[in-house]
């Protein structure tokens, strides 16, 4: 019998205890032995099933030398970040899908693992469900990545397919997203980009090896965004998308952002719709790679944590390419990259003539919405400097 502990009973955590059990028979089969949660670390105490293995004292878990593998559910920095040193300082394993604990500590818990000899697993952190970090590192090893980017948050693009196909208020989608328990804690994280932007970090950490630190990463999301772009990009065979976007440079640097963007409906990200995700990669040998599935809820996510503890026990000693240098220099800024943009401007197409030249008009009905040819995010301000902007974003072409 293998025995683990849970930390933190919400969603995923929730999820982890159900596939454990439900799956039990596939687990075993692979394992070779029955896979148990032994105890569950939880500050309130809830009823049910489970509520004989609570514990609101980590050192249960901490000192008891059967408990093999940890899985983080906490979500968050400080708790989460605290157990996790000293569950790995502990000699177990630990995985999780926390991905702003991996963007922010990852280097270091992972440099404590390898002391250790364990693993420290986080493919739940990205994409939920989705296999993206284990493709990244293993099936695409062979190559130099030069471009990662996708739809990273499940609870905006659900946000967004609920304006487009209903009409739906934001602040409507946002309950319905909650409720079905695709948001975080605190959804600002979810709707104001920075859910997606440690997502972006880890992808672009794993796929340039180097850090990429959150605090250089430009994090925009959707929640300032209005149902009239949403509505005049969908007349022009365009859709809005919350992109995470990593890209190697040709000097050697590379740069990471978050925001919305146009998307032409005949590319592929612009069919993923309610809360699945989809994550393209592009090797130098392979060329465009897509990921897609459902990127958060209870049991995608629990999925992809319950496969990591699998591994975890099987790998001997432990995972070694899973990791990135710590050196964070040749992140360059976002902002030098070239792409068409969409603007909407109180005022005329001769005032986005004289401010950008020639550009390709989607409407005009005392406002002007238009696009530009690619012009660097630096031009985009700069030439947009005497309009009144109603709205801007990139294109992904
Ligand atoms: N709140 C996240 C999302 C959960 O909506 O994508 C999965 O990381």
């Amino acid at each position: 019998m293998i025995q683990i502990a849970i930390m933190g009973f919400g969603t995923v955590g929730t999820g982890v205890a159900k596939v454990v059990a439900e799956n039990a028979r596939q687990i075993e089969r692979k394992l070779g032995e029955p896979l148990q949660v032994k105890a569950i670390l939880i500050r309130h105490f809830k009823d049910g099933p489970y509520r004989q293995l609570m514990t609101d004292d980590f050192k249960k878990i901490e000192e008891d030398g059967d408990i093999r593998v940890v899985v983080e559910t906490i979500g968050g920095v400080e708790a989460a970040y605290a157990y996790t040193k000293r569950a790995l300082a502990a000699g177990k394993h630990v995985v999780t899908a926390n991905k702003q604990l991996v963007a922010e500590h990852g280097f270091e818990l992972l440099s404590l693992a390898r002391k250790k000899k364990v693993n420290y697993l986080f493919e739940a952190s990205v994409g939920g469900g989705i296999p993206i970090l284990h493709p990244l590192t293993q099936c695409m090893a062979a190559n130099r990545i030069d471009e990662v980017y996708g739809i990273l948050n499940g609870t905006s693009n659900y946000i967004l397919t609920r304006m487009v196909r209903t009409g739906a208020f934001f602040s409507d989608a946002l309950r319905e997203a909650q409720a079905k328990g695709y948001a975080e804690a605190d959804p600002t994280a979810d709707v104001e980009g920075l859910d997606a932007g440690r997502k972006i970090c880890i992808l672009a950490d794993l796929a340039f090896g180097r850090q990429v630190r959150p605090e250089d990463v430009p994090m925009e999301g959707i929640a300032k965004l209005s149902l009239r772009d949403v509505k005049i990009a969908q007349r022009a065979g365009y859709r809005i998308k919350l992109l995470g976007r990593a890209v190697r440079l040709p000097g050697g640097g590379r740069t990471a952002y978050v925001a919305p963007h146009f998307i032409p409906e005949e590319n592929p990200m612009a069919g993923v719709e309610d809360v699945f995700n989809a994550i393209m990669v592009r090797g130098n040998a392979t060329g465009d790679v897509m990921f897609y599935g459902r990127g958060a809820g209870e049991l995608p996510t629990a999925s992809a944590c319950v496969a990591d503890v699998m591994e975890a026990l099987q790998s001997s000693p432990r995972r070694e390419e899973i990791g990135w240098d710590e050196d964070s220099s040749g992140f360059e800024d976002p902002q030098d990259l070239e792409t068409r943009y969409y603007f909407r401007i109180e005022g005329s197409l001769t005032d986005a003539a004289m401010a950008f030249g020639q550009v390709e008009v989607l409407s005009e009905d005392g406002e002007t919405a238009f696009l530009t040819d690619p012009i660097t995010g630096h031009d985009a301000v700069r030439q947009s400097h005497s309009l009144n902007v109603l709205a801007c974003m990139r294109v992904l072409d």
